[in-house]
């Protein structure tokens, strides 16, 4: 029994709650609610999501928390209300912010994330770590995507909040997001006690497609089968989806997710101009040592034949540049 980590639990749920109708039915929420529409946010996954606002005020959550005879020193600590600067007292922590709740994997909301409407820094606040809430374990949405993970022995890996909710309506229902941290051995540790595959699907661009490249050798480590979902530059999932729309990115990111293999040599593609031979040579290079730790010979096949006739080489050349660097990794 753990009487502290019990009202700490209730003080969220009930500020989950709480934040969710004022956003819902009071005009505090009017402006962060027109910022949810003008995002395509529906209101089924407002609901599902319990999405929130925290109006900008100081103390609207201290008196709600305060009636319900919480006691301020632990709600700071937990993350709801955070010390005043000179004197005593307490403020709310999340005021002006859109409310995300964070749930453990059992569905007990645990920690917030604060987004700011419009720009501004910090654009997420989160709670603090706490004895409930720890980053480097928890996986945005779990709770909710576990009975599909379990179906699919398969989880997809967002980067975002907004990208799990908009990709759960466009059917993705097995998706996850890391909390701003980068992935850790407790989230693979965590996936692979559920999963055989990881789809990788941050966001296009550059830090991005770098979370994908460090993530690749974390998962595959673990024995973890790892595909990795393609979007455009520029465009995060969540972006995607409200640009083009649900069915187009079933089917041209989520359906033609690509092996990791081949998500590297088209990382790699791109950091080198192919027409001229100093680019070409440096990528074939780059790609040779990718294709060489592979254990089949099937597999280095039909790599070597694609860029064979893609940069217009011989497969018999490449073959053999390919065997000599195998002979010497061994
Ligand atoms: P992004 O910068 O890609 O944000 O960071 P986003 O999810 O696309 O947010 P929107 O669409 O602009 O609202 C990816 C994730 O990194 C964490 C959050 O978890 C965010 O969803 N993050 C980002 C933070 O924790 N704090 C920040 O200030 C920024
Ligand atoms: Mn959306
Ligand atoms: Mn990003
Ligand atoms: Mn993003
Ligand atoms: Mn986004």
């Amino acid at each position: 029994p753990d009487p502290e980590r019990d009202r700490l639990i209730q003080a969220y749920e009930w500020s989950a709650k709480f934040y969710h109708y004022l956003l819902k039915n009071t005009e505090h929420g009017t402006a962060a609610m027109e910022y949810l529409r003008a995002r395509n946010f529906s209101d089924k996954m407002i609901d599902q999501f319990q999405i929130g606002y925290a109006p900008d005020r100081w103390d609207t959550l201290v008196q709600f928390l305060e009636k319900r005879n919480f006691d301020p020193a632990e709600m700071e600590k937990g993350g709801l209300l955070s010390a005043r600067g000179e004197g005593k007292g307490y403020v709310d922590r999340f005021r002006g912010r859109v409310i995300f709740p964070i749930a453990n994997r059992t569905g007990k909301v645990i920690a917030f994330a604060g987004r700011i409407l419009g720009e501004g820094q910090p654009k997420y606040l989160n709670s603090p770590e706490s004895r409930l809430f720890n980053k480097s374990r928890i996986l945005y949405n779990l709770h909710q995507s576990k009975a599909s993970i379990r179906k699919t022995r398969q989880i997809v890996l967002f980067e975002g909040y907004g990208d799990v909710i908009s990709a759960w309506e466009a059917g993705v229902h097995n998706g996850v997001a890391t909390m701003g941290t980068s992935l850790t051995d407790g989230h693979v540790g965590l996936m692979k006690s559920l999963a055989d595959e990881i789809v990788l699907a941050y966001d296009g661009d550059k830090a991005g497609q770098a979370a994908a490249v460090k993530a690749i050798p974390m998962l595959e480590e673990h024995g973890l089968k790892v595909k990795v979902a393609l979007l455009p530059s520029g465009l995060d999932p969540d972006d995607f989806i409200s640009k083009h729309g649900a069915d187009r990115f079933m089917e041209q990111v989520m359906s033609s997710a690509v092996s990791s293999i081949k998500f590297k040599l088209i990382y790699l593609k791109k950091n080198h101009i192919l027409l001229e031979e100093d680019g070409k040579i440096a990528y074939v290079k780059e790609a040779l040592e990718v294709i060489a730790t592979l254990h089949s010979s099937t597999e280095r096949e039909v790599y070597l034949r694609e860029i064979a006739t893609e940069l217009e080489l011989s497969y018999d050349s490449l073959k053999q540049d390919c065997n000599l660097l195998r002979a010497s990794l061994q």
